[in-house]
């Protein structure tokens, strides 16, 4: 490993286990008030009044202040499927998918692993974006599943770094147990969204002008707005497929993909659930909270995220929406916001807060939104805003995939 990634990770796991503990005592409660009056728009006091008039006023503001207007990426095509001979997944049937977006002369494509129980049919199916890259996510890095190395994050280019990488951020942290997850009945589609916008502050900026080439600069949307909308062309590219069930579609997203995963549902009405594990700030924590990263630290390293106008509110947040308002725009449907006590940096008080903030708009629909009241061991599967806390820090682990499975049965099995 080389010497400035190994202290990198090494201060890192230590900020992480010295960082006082997320208190929601000194967190401050969402606001606005989620039904109050919004720009003009009256209280809010049905689910009516929501669906008509303030969800539509809240996707505009958060397109316009926080991520930027997706631009169109083009209608899918499935140009190849294949299947993959792999050990260890079970009777899963494993193919690689290639989708074409729009125009073949763009030549914007990306890669998805596709696994599903064996004879499935209208199974539930769960959607990922990954951090690594579709081959790391499996066991072995088979030369058959597609990989391009100069687009993926730098510690996610060596195989040698896996054992490392799955120390620090746990066992789970490149994919799934397929066999696990396909086992219980559900199908899995897992991509990687840098290959339609990099996730690089030298890569993303190009790609991100190519793809909105009359959008001004200042007005562009970041990558978050465009892996959001890579969630909807899996489904588009997904579900003509009678293995998988297009009412049963969840969205399942780790801290900067759960940030694009709630953006995804809350602009898509087509997904049923989402899983949005440790997503932090621009994704479940309040942007108010106080706590962990800063609109500051966030915009100045991954600026390229966000639409240039959530820079321009960092140095005092002065947007008049929060991020429970995200969350409530993808109410009734249920979320599950996953967390972890030392990852203070994701602020998981201001993700709990967001989720109290957002249960008025759930309650309009008849449910009860988010009923547990605590950080920690008081998660509620069969809620619609489920609040899952581990000990531990940033990452992905058994012990997490066990719980939302626990959701996703409580919800898509039911
Ligand atoms: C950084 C970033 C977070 C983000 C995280 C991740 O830590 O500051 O906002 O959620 O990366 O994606 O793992």
């Amino acid at each position: 490993m080389r010497p400035a990634l190994a202290s990198l990770l090494a201060v890192l796991a230590l900020l992480a286990a010295c960082a006082s503990p997320p208190d929601l005592a000194t967190t401050a409660q969402a606001s606005p008030p989620v039904l109050a009056a919004f720009r003009g728009d009256p209280p809010v006091t049905s689910a009516d009044d929501w669906t008509s008039r303030r969800a539509p006023l809240l996707r505009a503001a958060f397109l316009d202040g926080v991520y930027g207007h997706p631009p169109l990426l083009g209608a899918p095509v499935v140009e190849a499927r294949e299947t993959l001979t792999l050990e260890d997944v079970g009777d899963a049937l494993v193919e690689q998918w290639t989708v074409r977006l729009g125009d073949p002369a763009l030549n914007r494509r990306f890669h998805m692993i596709v696994a599903s129980p064996k004879g499935a049919t209208q199974a539930p199916l769960i959607v990922m974006e990954l951090f690594c890259g579709i081959r790391s996510a499996i066991p072995g890095r088979p030369e058959a599943v597609f990989e391009d190395k100069a687009i993926l994050p730098g510690p996610c280019r060596s195989q040698t770094l896996d054992p490392v990488i799955k120390v620090i951020l746990g066992k789970r942290i490149s994919g799934p147990s397929i066999a696990e997850v396909t086992g219980a009945g559900y199908a899995l589609a897992m991509f990687y969204a840098g290959e339609i916008v990099p996730d690089d502050p030298v890569l993303a900026p190009p790609a991100l002008a190519a793809l909105q080439p009359d959008v001004p600069a200042d007005r562009r949307a970041g990558a978050l707005a465009v892996w959001a909308s890579l969630y909807s062309s899996a489904f588009d590219a997904l579900t003509p497929d009678p293995r998988f069930d297009p009412a049963r579609v969840a969205v399942w997203g780790h801290s900067r993909h759960g940030k694009a995963a709630l953006l995804a549902a809350a602009l898509d009405p087509r997904f049923a659930a989402v899983i949005s594990h440790q997503s932090g700030r621009g994704g479940a924590s309040l942007s108010r909270s106080g706590a962990g990263e800063t609109i500051r630290q966030i915009t100045d390293e991954y600026g390229f995220w966000f639409s240039p106008a959530y820079a321009r509110s960092a140095q005092r947040y002065d947007l008049d929406i929060d991020q429970h308002q995200l969350i409530a725009l993808i109410a009734p449907r249920p979320v599950m916001l996953g967390s972890g006590l030392s990852d203070t940096w994701s602020d998981p008080a201001g993700a709990f807060r967001a989720a109290q903030g957002a249960t008025p708009a759930y309650r309009l629909f008849g449910s009860s939104g988010l009923t547990a009241t605590q950080l920690k061991n008081d998660f509620r599967p069969a809620d619609d805003l489920a609040w899952w806390t581990r000990g531990g820090g940033h990452g992905i682990t058994t012990a997490d995939w066990t719980a939302f499975l626990q959701f996703l049965d409580a919800h898509l099995k039911a």
